[in-house]
């Protein structure tokens, strides 16, 4: 791949509707990776990945504007929080007293509270700070959630960190304090497309995943407490399979999802705070490839089953249904209702930090 000049530069991006200023950010690393971001909910807007042949194309969904963002709740390339995923019926008991959330998803008919809310950590404007230190270019976020937002509990300082490293690796690293215990589960919700943003499905990308179990769901796509095994089902990724190859089985938790829209476990999670291989992305075609490495202990997988012509992109082009793929990792849905599941509570005096890292290369 070639080798770039590492550079940060910034410039105004647009107000939002109510008037806040956001900033897009260029972060150009050293091993040629580009991305750009901006600050209203710490978005990742472009990425552009080398092929084999070292060409550069936008790979990922995404809006040139705040206003496409605001309008469209598909989270393409937002941090999420508090709360990322599903908590059921909106509610959970925290310390014996009951909190209520808005609920602003019903799959199935069931009501909760998706992804943080109606306004979540992704539609809030952040502090950015960028820095370069040498050949690694980055951007701090930092955003203060008051208690009682959308309906959590907790006053909570959060700061994310994007670093792009010369050997193209986007490193994400999550912390944030509260001042009452609050449930927190913070990921990126970047879609990926390795053949190009608008450039028909993922179904045909080979997918492995390092989770031999996952969370199977009710209708709702709430997780029904159960950690099940993938052998022998289309959730199987433990050798690398086309996202398409299995998607239309007649299964019912892919009935659910319309598609995988699911948790997986992983099989060895990181222990001592140190990343560990969670997933694995390859398109052949191109030769683009990415590995996911994470201190979460689960991965959202979702093959973008409510993307559709009804979103236009920044190229103009309608996206399709499995247009992009998110790769979430994460606390498993719902926990704050799932005591047998690790927790996501954290408390006043802790620090809740976690790391995820998107490794790009090509094979
Ligand atoms: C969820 C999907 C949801 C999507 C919204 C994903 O993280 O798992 O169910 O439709 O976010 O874009």
């Amino acid at each position: 791949m070639e080798e770039s000049k590492a550079y940060v530069a910034s410039q105004f991006l647009a107000k939002t509707s109510s008037g806040e200023n956001v900033n897009a950010y260029t972060l150009q690393g050293k091993g040629g990776v580009r991305m750009e971001v901006n600050n209203y909910g710490g978005k990742i807007t472009k990425l552009f990945l080398p092929d084999r042949q070292g060409n550069l194309k936008d790979c990922i969904l995404g809006f040139n504007d705040v206003e496409g963002y605001e309008k469209v709740d598909a989270y393409l390339g937002s941090l999420i929080g508090r709360y990322g995923n599903r908590i059921a019926f909106g509610k959970f008991t925290l310390d014996g007293k009951e909190y209520k959330l808005p609920t602003n998803n019903e799959p199935g008919g069931l009501p909760c509270c998706l992804h943080g809310g109606i306004k979540g950590w992704d539609a809030k404007v952040w502090k950015p700070i960028p820095f370069q230190e040498g050949d690694t270019v980055g951007i701090i976020f930092t955003y203060e959630s008051a208690d009682g937002e959308e309906g959590f509990p907790g006053a909570v300082k959060v700061k994310v960190t994007y670093t792009l490293t010369p050997d193209n690796v986007w490193r994400i690293e999550y912390e944030a304090t509260t001042d009452k215990p609050t449930p927190i589960n913070m990921t990126q919700h970047v879609y990926f497309n390795f053949h190009g943003e608008a450039e028909g499905t993922i179904l045909d990308h080979d997918l492995t995943l390092f989770a031999d179990k996952m969370t199977p769901t009710d209708a709702g796509l709430i997780p029904t407490g159960e950690i099940t095994s993938v052998k022998g089902t289309p959730f199987d990724f433990t050798t690398p399979h086309k996202i398409g190859e299995r998607i239309r089985e007649n299964d019912e938790q892919l009935k659910n999802g319309k598609g995988y829209d699911h948790n997986f476990v992983l099989t060895e999670p990181s222990k001592d705070g140190a990343p560990v291989k969670a997933a694995e992305l390859y398109e052949e075609t191109s030769g683009r490839y990415l590995e996911v490495w994470t201190t979460e202990p689960g991965i959202q997988i979702y093959s973008g089953n409510y993307l559709g012509p009804h979103i236009t992109g920044k190229s103009g082009v309608p996206y399709s249904e499995n247009g992009g793929l998110a790769m979430e990792t994460q606390h498993y849905p719902d926990s704050p209702n799932k005591p047998q599941f690790p927790s996501t509570i954290v408390r006043p005096g802790e620090t809740y930090r976690t790391v995820t890292e998107y490794r790009f290369g090509v094979k």
